[in-house]
């Protein structure tokens, strides 16, 4: 079988299409065909820098995948051959809060990833799938999804009627979009484009900014917001945004701080002065995936694939990620 492997800190023009022995599942472990597997910033960061990572080569990326299980191994009761399911991005959390071992299962980063033909995986690192999601769609789901949900069911405890703030049209804020609208939450998303944002208005965003004509769009969200603030702000771009994040949040409103989108100062003041609760998301468990995809089959939500390339095409996959002309996810069909 095929996997595409990192094998040196080349970039995405160094990935190499390798061929490898078919993997076996050990005790307690499954074997996926892989469909699909989406891309993440994340992912384009460890294939542009594996060296920051301490990436051992080769290592295979992505984390996240939807297939049909193949194999199984001894002691595995839960899953059988036949069923569909999607990675879990941390194959060790079960539920609770995250840990150092969570930390150590990653998918594509601390263990080889996805973007392969095949792979094995925990029997308790998979979920299955929602019915009514293509293999396309539902890998998509276990990093941009989970980590939204996090962010407004988790951290946010988002109730209808609440404000959301949203940075920016990419994996995650789309996913943190839609999960406003099943709530009944109120988004406010921000784009360099127009285009993207009448795009975000017809998928249910309350209001929008354009943060490229509106550098202060701290200043919008507040003029928007009759001077209030959001209750929780989406913070995906970091360091170059959290201020601004912070400046357009309410008066001992949440911030989930989830990326790494920008770099910058922070000025720690306006956090302690607004009583502003900063919480940090790494994705999520297993046990939340599983509530969230039964949220998602119960309100038949759609993720939003903006584009779908073949498996030969994974580094053509990888360039369209960076260039950020995407609204929602980029897919590798496998
Ligand atoms: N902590 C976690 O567990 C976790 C999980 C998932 C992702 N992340 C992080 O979250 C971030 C987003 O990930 P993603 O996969 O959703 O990325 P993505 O799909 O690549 O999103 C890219 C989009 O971000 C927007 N953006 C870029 N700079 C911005 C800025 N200064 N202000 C507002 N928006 C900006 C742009 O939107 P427009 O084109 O509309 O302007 C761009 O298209 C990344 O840093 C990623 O590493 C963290």
């Amino acid at each position: 079988m095929r996997a595409w492997q990192i094998v040196s800190d080349g970039g995405i023009d160094a990935l190499k299409l390798a061929e490898v022995e078919t993997p076996e599942p050990g005790h307690g472990q499954v074997r996926v065909r892989i469909e699909a597997t989406s891309l993440n910033f994340r992912d384009l960061m460890t294939v542009k820098d594996p060296v920051a990572r301490k990436l051992p080569y080769p290592r295979v990326p992505n984390s996240d995948g939807a297939g049909v299980v193949t194999a199984i191994g001894a002691g595995v009761t839960e899953v059988a051959v036949g069923d569909r399911v999607a990675s879990c991005f941390f194959q060790n959390w079960a539920d609770g809060a995250c840990s150092v071992g969570a930390m150590n299962s990653a998918l594509g980063g601390a263990l080889d990833g996805v973007l392969a033909e095949e792979v094995v995986l925990e029997a308790s690192g998979v979920v299955p799938v929602p019915d009514h999601l293509s293999s396309i769609e539902a890998a998509t789901l276990p990093c941009a999804a989970l980590t939204a949900w996090n962010a407004i069911v988790g951290v946010g405890k988002t109730k209808p009627g609440d404000t959301v703030l949203l940075l920016g049209t990419g994996g995650v804020s789309i996913f943190a979009l839609q999960f406003c609208r099943m709530i009944g939450a109120r988004a406010i998303i921000t784009s360099s484009s127009d285009e993207k944002l009448a795009r975000a208005s017809e998928i249910g965003a309350w209001k929008t900014v354009n943060y490229a004509k509106h550098p202060d769009w701290d200043a919008e969200v507040q003029k928007l917001t009759g001077g209030v603030g959001v209750d929780l702000t989406v913070e995906v771009g970091g360091a170059g945004t959290l201020s601004r994040s912070v400046g357009a949040t309410r008066v001992a409103g949440t911030v989930a701080l989830i990326g790494v989108l920008t770099g910058g100062q922070i000025d720690p003041t306006l956090i302690m002065r607004k009583s502003i609760t900063l919480q940090g998301i790494y994705v999520g468990p297993r046990r939340m995936f599983q509530d969230m995809n039964a949220a998602i089959a119960a309100d038949g939500l759609k993720p939003v694939v903006h584009e779908t390339f073949g498996f030969e095409e994974a580094p053509t996959a990888f360039h369209a990620l960076e260039g950020a002309k995407h609204f929602g996810k980029v897919v590798v069909a496998v």
